[in-house]
């Protein structure tokens, strides 16, 4: 789908017009004249009210049709972009012109992209059948060009991601995914190093190569270096990227096994935000790592009790091998660490217990002291995604004492289970600026609404994108 800005009187012959309408059918700022047009009886008749989530189509003069959606009694960055998405399903024709880029809020035009971009996303690669009218084109009238074309930008690398992320696992192995990466940072200007098995044997990634023993597909760890002229800061993205989370001997239940193709989300995340930011040539230095492998089920598959020997760091005892986001995350981030960046992310689908605490909207943040997890609260804030601070409770370190090696990779109580990882990873994150997020609730939306959609949410994306621009600001 493309999304262009367009003249107030574009040509509407074969187009759905979307307009706003408020919570007592007011129409909102820009929609006036498309609105003046209806008889209110005809919306009375059809229950239509100008709520949230509510959308109309009429018959309209020299277009398709006119498409009324609700926005209910508040215009706000969130509401037109729920709107946006909930129109751009309902329009069912090639082309579509909106005029809610006009209801006059900051950041209209971008609410107006993401959510026509992002709740227009399907994801059809598997589906035989085309199923009918989708928008291919979504003219925005009254835009911004520059919020535009940045957006546009922005929901790209997050449909990109999501791409991946609803790939089935059969078709992404290792070596696969790595190459998607790398075909598409290419691209944006970047500079890409992929390690397949025997170099990373040569750099001694002990805990990759023990979560991939038992897997017959080759891990792989993808470095991509983003770094323009005029770099203040240096930013290091490291995201896990399990292929599949079959649980390895600690096998999990068939029902806990059926999301988890989308436990390479934050590789995803962090590879498509680099993208992103290289499209958008913002001043900022990236260097972003993911490790990429199964965690399967082999007859040399890593076991209960083995030890691991991190490039970097404590070695540890593997207790639960399901446990094995956190392993491959303390070889991103003692790989990260080597780079000395000025300030440190990582994203994964770590724990079920973030879910548990936070449910499935929401992603939690851990911040080696407050001001680093303030930055990208503050990112997501600004991108318009949930995200809650947790605490670092470093107390819980003793937990994971092993007693042969220098750390365990479960505490061995289900509670706290998200700290305990955030504290496992503290270990390799460096002594630098670092901020975990656990995404294992929200990488995945259950609902289509807005400008979600069923399946993977790529949610992550924006925020990165947003800390970057703050980071490239500030120098
Ligand atoms: N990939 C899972 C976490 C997950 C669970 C993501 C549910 C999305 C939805 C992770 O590798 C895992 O299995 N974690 C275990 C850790 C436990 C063994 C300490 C968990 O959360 O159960
Ligand atoms: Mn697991
Ligand atoms: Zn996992």
């Amino acid at each position: 789908m493309e999304v262009i800005a367009v003249d107030a009187d574009a040509d509407l012959t074969d187009a759905t017009l979307i307009a706003g309408v408020l919570e007592d059918l007011e129409p909102a700022p820009g929609s006036e004249s498309a609105f003046a047009s209806i008889d209110s009886a005809h919306l009375d008749s059809a229950g239509f009210e100008g709520k949230k989530g509510q959308t109309l189509k009429v018959p309209h003069d020299g277009a398709a049709a006119l498409l009324l959606v609700g926005l209910g009694n508040e215009i706000s960055f969130e509401t037109v972009r729920a709107a946006s998405g909930n129109a751009i399903r309902k329009a069912k024709t090639e082309r579509v012109v909106t005029l809610l880029a006009h209801v006059g809020i900051d950041g209209a035009t971008r609410a107006v992209v993401e959510g026509s971009a992002l709740g227009g996303y399907q994801f059809r690669t598997y589906k035989t059948d085309d199923d009918g009218l989708d928008a291919k084109s979504v003219e925005v009238v009254g835009a911004d060009e520059a919020e535009l074309t940045a957006a546009v930008i922005a929901a790209e690398a997050t449909n990109l991601a999501r791409d991946w992320i609803n790939t089935p696992a059969k078709d992404k192995a290792p070596e696969a995914y790595a190459d998607r990466i790398e075909e598409m940072a290419v691209e944006a200007g970047i500079e890409v190093d992929v390690w397949d098995r025997a170099r990373i044997e040569e750099e001694e990634l002990g805990a990759v190569l023990g979560v991939a023993a038992g897997s017959d597909r080759d891990p792989r760890v993808v470095t991509l270096s983003y770094s323009p002229e005029g770099a203040g800061s240096h930013l290091a993205l490291v995201g896990k990227g399990i292929t599949f989370d079959s649980g390895g001997l600690s096998l999990k239940s068939a029902a806990s096994m059926e999301e988890m193709k989308d436990d390479m989300s934050g590789s995803a995340i962090v590879a498509a935000a680099t993208i992103a930011i290289a499209r958008l040539s913002l001043p900022i230095r990236i260097t972003c790592i993911t490790p990429i492998t199964d965690n399967a089920v082999g007859g040399d598959a890593t076991r209960p009790g083995d030890v691991l020997r991190p490039v970097e760091g404590p070695t540890i005892e593997v207790l639960n091998t399901d446990a094995e986001g956190r392993l491959i995350l303390a070889d991103g981030l003692g790989l990260a660490k080597r780079h000395e960046p000025d300030f440190t992310v990582d994203v994964a689908t770590l724990t079920g217990a973030a879910r548990v605490a936070l449910g499935d909207k929401i992603s939690a943040v851990f911040g080696s002291d407050s001001d680093a997890a303030e930055k990208v609260l503050e990112a997501a804030s600004r991108a318009g995604e949930h995200f809650w601070e947790m605490p670092l409770f470093r107390e819980y370190r003793k937990s994971i004492d092993s007693d042969i090696a220098d750390i365990k990779n479960i505490s061995g109580s289900r509670y706290g289970g998200a700290i305990t990882a955030a504290v496992f990873l503290a270990e390799y994150a460096g002594d630098g600026p670092w901020v975990h997020i656990d995404i294992a609730g929200p990488a995945r939306s259950r609902e289509t609404s807005g400008e979600q959609v069923k399946g993977a949410s790529g949610v992550g994306v924006r925020t990165l994108i947003e800390l970057a621009r703050d980071m490239a600001e500030s120098g």
